[in-house]
């Protein structure tokens, strides 16, 4: 089982260091139920109260609890992502101070949506990626963080939603000689099955007799071969049909194969190439785990882009799934075959309502956009304006990139129906590496499907904090997704 930890949050009496909210009102402090003592104390110090910012306020005799003052975001005017921010700090002090429990003093002020934005934000920036070290590293680090008793239906959604997005951030830090395909998929039924989701395999043998060539061609090299895993929730069996069909981009490493990736830290980076795959399953979960009413499916082509005398080849032509020829330009550009497949797969067995795919499928997008944005790609307006507003109430944007029919060219060949890269240099030499001909090679296998490809190649590992996570593994698309998926609900 992959591991990982996060600060436990509870409803407890139990005395602890105190963690206690202040805020300014222009350049005066305050403290809810006012506190004349502590705001000169901190007025003496020099505390501007900023968000996140914190003084620690030890006790002047052995009886008096330590009190450490954490600047908060302006009640009234701070947004849930704000509070999701607050939440994150109230970590970071205590990493700094190095407490292991603290008491988080309750604000009247604050809702229990407010709450359980901080509470999430707390456990989601306490994540580490447990990796069985022998010795584990003896700073104490945060471990508790202990709220007032009305707080228990906030911890509840909280707890549930940090869980299953810090098991996505785990599967996604996990290196790729601890996370292949098959140590991967087979965790799977042991997840959805008590939710009532089922999850079916198709291993090398099943995806021949399917037909999947391209996911086949791009595991060929691996000794852990390819699998196609299939997750369904049928959260509305009064209705007939799928709402959706959510494909993520399972590469469990990618060397880039015979078109080997070059610089060391480049290709260290690869193992987090199964980030869009984390994100569908970690979104279905979320869905299952709060019996959503609708009817979804995760589909993960899990493979290892390895180099070996049976890789696949530039040059090749390969068959796919839903039936088109793909000349292989570049073996680095297999995101998009193992995509295809997946997405044939979906639109075959489920004929869904939408098509909506995710990877880390380009390193154009990750310096176009940096960590702010995804890219989203899209046949249909409404889908797309709809996952963009998903985004900005979960705090994981998107920023929508064109994707028409005058685009068409850059993925034309002569020698079969489609091209796996684009093969138009433009005028400055470097159209080929033009992010839009993976999307581009992903509608030809739609068809009228409403559709929409997110590269988070960008947001799917952090180097900066943000309000939902520290640095490393995101878990961008989990959250995003399955607040998607609530207007598929009756209301
Ligand atoms: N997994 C990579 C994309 C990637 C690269 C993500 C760097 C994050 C950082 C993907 O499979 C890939 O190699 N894409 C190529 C596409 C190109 C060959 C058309 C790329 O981005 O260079
Ligand atoms: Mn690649
Ligand atoms: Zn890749």
């Amino acid at each position: 089982m992959t591991g990982w930890r996060q600060i436990e949050v509870r409803c407890s009496d139990e005395p602890a260091p105190e963690l206690v909210p202040v805020f300014a009102v222009e350049t005066r402090l305050r403290i809810e139920g006012g506190d004349d003592r502590l705001i000169d104390l901190a007025a003496d110090a020099g505390f501007a109260a900023k968000p996140g910012e914190w003084l620690d306020v030890l006790p002047s005799s052995g009886r008096q609890t330590r009190t450490i003052l954490i600047g908060t975001p302006t009640c009234g005017a701070a947004s849930e992502h704000d509070w999701a921010s607050f939440g994150g700090s109230l970590t970071e002090a205590m990493t700094a101070l190095r407490l292991e429990t603290a008491r988080l003093r309750d604000m009247a002020s604050l809702d229990d949506t407010m709450l359980e934005k901080i509470l999430l934000g707390a456990q989601l920036h306490s994540f580490g990626y447990a990796n069985g070290r022998k010795f584990p590293d003896p700073a104490p680090r945060p471990r508790r963080l202990l709220v007032a008793s009305r707080a228990e239906g906030a911890c509840k959604a909280a707890r549930r939603t940090a869980a299953i997005v810090n098991r996505a951030r785990a599967w996604i830090e996990a290196p790729a000689n601890r996370l292949t395909p098959q140590i991967w998929a087979g965790e799977l039924p042991a997840i959805f099955e008590p939710l009532g989701a089922s999850v079916r395999l198709f291993d090398a043998t099943a995806l021949e007799t399917m037909g999947a060539e391209a996911l086949l061609a791009v595991g060929r090299a691996s000794e852990h071969g390819p699998l196609l895993t299939v997750v369904e929730w049928r959260g509305a069996p009064e209705r007939e049909g799928w709402d959706a069909v959510l494909v993520g981009k399972g590469l469990t490493f990618d060397t880039g194969g015979l078109n080997l990736k070059s610089g060391a830290t480049g290709i260290a980076k690869m193992g987090f190439d199964m980030g869009g795959g984390a994100a569908v399953l970690g979104a279905v979960e979320l869905a299952a785990s709060r019996a959503a009413r609708c009817n979804v499916v995760a589909v993960v082509p899990m493979a290892e882009n390895a180099v070996d005398a049976r890789s696949f080849r530039p040059g090749d032509v390969i068959s796919s799934l839903g039936g088109l020829t793909i000349q292989i330009v570049n073996t680095d550009a297999e995101g998009r075959l193992v995509l295809a497949d997946g997405i044939a797969h979906g639109i075959l067995t489920y004929k869904p309502g939408h098509i909506v795919d995710v990877a880390t499928l380009t390193g154009m997008v990750a310096i176009a956009l940096l960590e702010e944005y995804a890219a989203i790609y899209s046949n249909d307006d409404r889908l797309a304006s709809d996952l963009i507003a998903a985004g900005e109430a979960t705090g994981e944007r998107l920023w929508r990139m064109p994707c028409e029919a005058n685009q068409d060219y850059v993925v034309e060949t002569p020698v079969a129906d489609v091209a796996n890269m684009s093969t138009f240099a433009g005028a400055l030499g470097v159209g080929v590496s033009a992010p839009v001909s993976g999307p581009k090679l992903l509608q030809k296998f739609v068809g009228d499907t409403p559709w929409a490809h997110l590269d988070i190649a960008g947001t799917a590992w952090a180097a900066r904090r943000s309000a939902y996570s520290g640095k490393n593994a995101t878990g961008y698309g989990v959250r995003l997704l399955d607040q998607w998926l609530r207007r598929f609900e009756p209301a």
